[in-house]
């Protein structure tokens, strides 16, 4: 599908209708406002096929677990953002016929997402008869104002003349395709209609969510409003009313559809109706129009900070834009309740749960680009659940306040229910305390740490401490059945990767609780009171395990093993393999892949990338050379990975094919999977290679650090980063790379290798 949307810096185009890339458009142009979000269903009926999908953050259904065989530990659902009641539907008659792009075949279609303004346009023409109708629409979910979303529906007659009905609706009549059970999720509470408006209340079984639709809308002809008597239409799962209007040859129906969309996060239900209608009355007085101009002030304010100009290179340029798009779509951190699944709002895969890829992907992002608050409220998010991970690790037999934080988890419960993931990816563990870490080191906050962090720190580092055993034949700490962050592996022995993360949670630990001890004894005292911290006892036993766990290494080779044994598997290289075969993961048997010594993710490269400070060039160059080769990437999470790493070893044509993987694996769909969803949190991973990879910046001595490395065909590139209250705005080109402090006071960093101060307003240049 390379080459199907076309290539432009600011929007995602589509022209021509193929109704067998639909449901991969509806994924391409889903919206999102940070508490609501759909895929990009058409207004009208459409009878093709179609993932219809509108979700509410938050808002999830536990989904009682289907498995083969059940194991002790599994837990008893898993959570699911649900499909919500349909808010945007506008079912359109002309001269009494319906409305169907799947029997009606549009001329001129065009669909576009203008990432700039944060809004979905569809445009096509139609013949009825001999005449001919231009018909659009136009719709956005307000960023100023959250719980609004607005439809304008235009119909122009070239030289038709004839009658349309619009007829506006709330559908409840939804369903999850991924429920275990083929059952409901919703419960209609109430509906209602009225002339020019209608409602409809749900609530999610079993958990008792709450969603309160409400609508109204207007009818212009020829730039004035019309008034025309409705048709209303109230059942127990659906609202509407049906507006029927002439059309005369020259002339223009337009119907503005508004809808507030509350939802008991953060209403109570028995206020809802009145809320919701109150909330809608406001937004329709203010108009289309203006609403539109608040919701693109924030776009604008938004592009602002996190844009990134690459000059020379359209194809690259439109990734990154859809990519930082999408990740300030789904995540805004106005709410530590809310957290970023996978596909977001565009897609039920993954169930729209937390993973590790939020520490691991989206921290960084969200760090450079927005308030501290939005990166903290994320941390939260996983403070909140420390209770729910000390109790997850009880199930599974630990002791002693050590936490296992869940795989995919909603509320802090574990989700997920594939015991090779489940008991044995808990690696995890050791992102959730990087990203402590990370957040502490680029904000300077060391309150986080104290107040909340070391908490946390030390629950996972008691758990590293127990799921690790000593082997008398090794001489040595191991730790047993694991898998790795490449899931073509399960259940191996001494995974170098999480063996790395646990060593390092257990260091740093140690470390920040001496801190705190120096700097805050009052605070120190009370988290060891709170965490009945035994000090000499635990300290003990951690630092023994950090000096003496085992990193499993090839010699000849001189490099980390990935786990135990890799060696003995069958080396053959991916490109060696049948382009036909690939993805493996679609072709293969599991256990042959299992057997095979193909890598799904970076696993031992996302461990170099992690802590890059401790290996010289030359180290990640011989890493880089044994993984890369054996790496299939059919994780969306792993070539932004290598494709850093590229860059930092000067490989830049390697550095940039994955760079075009990651910033365009939805747009071109690489994973053939783009109907499903998209690649969310990956996103995060594509800002990082730009960022990190090409743009070279990190922190090296507690300083911000840039040392670019530009494809060649990038002209410049330009970004700007939040750092500890300053903006800095990077500038590289093919000779120099120049920072501008654009506000805040004068910071220490090192530009091209060398230190330098960068006064307040000032600038440094180094040549590259
Ligand atoms: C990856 C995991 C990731 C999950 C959700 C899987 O395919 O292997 O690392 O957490 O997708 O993105």
């Amino acid at each position: 599908m390379r080459g199907y949307y076309k290539a432009d810096p600011w929007s995602i185009v589509e022209e021509g209708f193929d109704p067998s890339m639909h449901m991969a458009s509806e994924s391409i142009f889903s919206l999102g406002n940070g508490r609501m979000g759909h895929r990009a269903n058409f207004e009208e009926h459409y009878s093709g096929e179609t993932l219809q999908g509108t979700y509410l953050a938050g808002v999830y259904y536990p989904d009682k677990t289907k498995v083969g065989w059940w194991k002790n530990g599994y837990p008893d659902y898993f959570a699911k953002v649900l499909n919500a009641p349909n808010w945007i539907g506008i079912d359109i008659e002309i001269n009494g016929e319906q409305l169907d792009l799947h029997q009606n075949e549009p001329l001129e279609f065009r669909r576009e997402l203008n990432m700039q303004q944060g809004y979905l346009e569809r445009s096509f023409a139609l013949y009825i008869g001999e005449g001919r109708l231009e018909i659009s629409s136009r719709r956005f979910l307000s960023m100023k104002r959250d719980e609004i979303g607005a439809i304008r529906y235009a119909l122009r007659s070239v030289d038709f003349s004839g009658e349309v009905s619009f007829t506006p609706f709330i559908d409840g009549n939804v369903v999850n395709q991924d429920s275990n059970y083929d059952e409901k999720f919703w419960e209609m509470e109430e509906t209602g209609a009225g002339k020019g408006t209608g409602y409809l209340v749900a609530r999610t079984r079993k958990n008792g969510f709450v969603s309160c639709m409400t609508m109204g809308y207007n009818l212009w002809r020829n730039g004035s409003a019309i008034e025309v008597e409705p048709e209303t239409e109230k059942r127990d799962d659906y609202v509407s009313n049906r507006v029927t209007a002439k059309l005369g040859i020259g002339e223009e129906l337009i119907l503005y559809k508004y809808v507030s969309v509350l939802t008991s996060m953060n209403h109570a239900p028995e206020e809802m109706v009145p809320a919701g209608r109150k909330m809608l009355a406001e937004a329709m007085e203010t108009g289309f129009d203006l609403l539109f101009a608040e919701h693109t002030g924030i776009w604008e304010e938004k592009w602002a900070h996190s844009d990134i100009i690459i000059d020379g290179d359209t194809a690259a340029q439109q990734g990154i834009r859809f990519n930082i798009f999408q990740l300030n779509q789904t995540y805004t951190g106005k709410d530590e309740r809310l957290n970023i699944g996978p596909k977001g709002f565009t897609g039920e895969k993954y169930g729209g749960s937390t993973y590790w890829d939020t520490e691991a992907y989206m921290i960084p992002f969200y760090l450079s680009t927005a308030r501290e608050e939005v990166a903290r409220n994320l941390l939260i998010y996983r403070y909140k659940h420390l209770g729910k991970a000390i109790e997850n690790a009880e199930k599974l037999g630990f002791t002693g306040g050590a936490a296992l934080y869940p795989m995919v988890t909603m509320n802090g419960e574990e989700c997920h229910n594939e015991w090779e993931i489940t008991f044995e990816e808990i690696h995890r563990n050791g992102a959730i305390a990087y990203a402590i870490y990370n957040y502490t080191r680029y904000t300077g906050d060391r309150q986080y740490l104290a107040g909340y962090g070391l908490e946390v720190l030390i629950a996972i580092s008691r758990f590293w401490r127990q799921r690790v055993n000593w082997s008398d034949e090794k001489g040595k700490y191991v730790m047993l059945g694991v898998t790795g962050p490449n899931e073509y592996e399960n259940n191996v022995n001494n995974n170098w990767y999480t063996n790395k993360m646990a060593a390092w949670t257990i260091s740093y630990t140690m470390e920040s609780l001496d801190r705190l001890a120096k700097e805050d004894p009052g605070a120190f005292k009370h988290m060891i009171g709170k965490t009945s911290f035994d000090l000499k006892e635990e300290i003990a036993a951690w630092r023994e395990i950090v000096e003496k766990l085992h990193f499993p290494y090839e010699e000849n080779k001189r490099v980390f093993l990935q786990q135990d044994g890799f060696m003995d598997k069958e080396q053959i290289m991916a490109a060696d393999l049948d382009p036909a075969q690939r993805p493996i993961n679609q072709h293969w048997s599991w256990d042959r892949i299992l057997r095979s010594c193909f890598i799904k993710q970076a696993d031992v490269l996302q461990g170099i990338f992690v802590f890059e400070d401790e290996f010289d060039l030359e180290t990640i160059e011989r890493h880089f050379d044994f993984y890369e080769p054996r790496t299939v990437h059919e994780s969306s999470l792993s070539p932004c990975v290598h494709s850093i790493l590229a860059a930092r070893i000067g490989r830049s044509d390697k550095a940039y094919e994955m760079y075009l993987r990651t910033s365009r694996l939805d747009l071109d769909d690489y994973n053939h999977e783009v109907d499903e969803g998209l690649h969310i949190t990956s996103m995060g991973g594509t800002w990082m290679s730009v960022i990190y990879g090409f743009g070279g910046m990190t922190v090296r001595e507690g300083l911000l650090s840039f040392e670019p490395h530009l494809p060649a065909n990038w002209k410049a590139l330009s970004f700007k980063i939040l750092y500890r209250g300053r903006t800095l705005l990077v500038n590289i080109d093919k000779e120099r790379v120049t920072i501008e402090n654009l506000a805040g006071e004068g910071v220490d960093l090192f530009l091209a290798g060398s230190q330098v101060h960068l006064e307040k307003s000032g600038s440094v240049v180094a040549k590259l």
